[in-house]
């Protein structure tokens, strides 16, 4: 008899124990998913800070070389206004994620989100051979994590330019709205991507910009198109890529409409 009740005991303990060392387990794993997310979260930081940091540093240099010029000087200093607010609304962004917080999704105009970020774009795109052309129907919106398409949307557009690198071209922003969501379509008519290539092209620290090659003024990371399809997944969307070597490439997104 006696020994019945011990043994329902001893299994009570036995079973209170594995509570405890599961509960445990948990959060660690909360704790290494934090730490993971980190890990995610700093080179995406860097890599952002740089897209921002170079035209930055451009306006800072325009101004300390044109001090009569009022005019331009003060074009400067709204620019770089601009571009260091943006950055803080990315750190804030990214710093939710590493937390791993839902960041609120909200209905914006797209047209609103595109031209703030040729704003922050210090090098005119004419000075470059490149005509920008934008049709996007003003009233267009789509429900996203503002901040997080802009970055996409950045990428694309810093993409697209350093493909037309010293031969010019055209860049065309294009937006359409279809039944179930948005289709954004970012064209440039540059060197195109090598068949080989384009199976790697969103791999994180794939790229073809080495600094030797005469693609583009800077070395790239790889990092654009790996964070870009990163972004785009996370709000249910899609984003997918034609391309004909020197003829150019089309990168469309879909994105859901506002509710
Ligand atoms: N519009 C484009 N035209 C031609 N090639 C492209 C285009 N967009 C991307 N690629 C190719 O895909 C590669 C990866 O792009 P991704 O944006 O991820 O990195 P990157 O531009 O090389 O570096 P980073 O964006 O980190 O500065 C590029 O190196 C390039 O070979
Ligand atoms: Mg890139």
């Amino acid at each position: 008899m006696t020994s019945i009740i011990e043994k329902r005991a001893s299994l009570h303990k036995h079973l209170a124990d594995h509570q405890e060392q599961n509960n445990a387990l948990k959060s660690q794993i909360t704790e290494l998913q934090a730490l993971a997310n980190v890990g995610t979260i700093t080179p995406m930081i860097a890599h952002e800070m740089n897209n921002l940091l170079t035209p930055l540093g451009n306006y800072a240099a325009l101004a300390l070389d044109n001090p009569d010029d009022k005019l331009l000087v003060e074009k400067a200093l709204v620019k770089m206004v601009q571009s260091c607010k943006r950055a803080s609304k990315i750190m804030q962004s990214m710093l939710a994620m590493a937390d791993g917080k839902t960041q609120e999704k909200k209905n914006v105009r797209l047209i609103a989100m595109v031209e703030e970020i040729f704003t922050c774009l210090c090098r005119d795109f004419a000075k470059d051979g490149i005509t920008v052309k934008i049709q996007i129907p003003e009233e267009l919106a789509v429900c996203v994590v503002p901040v997080q398409i802009q970055q996409v949307l950045m990428n694309l557009i810093l993409n697209a330019r350093d493909s037309m690198f010293r031969h010019g071209g055209i860049l065309k922003i294009t937006a359409t709205e279809g039944n179930e969501a948005v289709q954004v379509e970012v064209t440039d008519t540059g060197c195109g991507i090598a068949p080989d290539d384009f199976k790697n092209i969103f791999d994180s620290f794939f790229t073809t910009k080495t600094g030797r090659m005469p693609a583009s003024e800077h070395t790239g990371s790889g990092l654009g198109l790996a964070f870009c399809k990163k972004i785009i997944d996370a709000h249910g969307g899609s984003i997918s890529v034609e391309s004909q070597p020197e003829k150019g490439s089309t990168f469309t997104l879909t994105l859901p409409k506002p509710h």
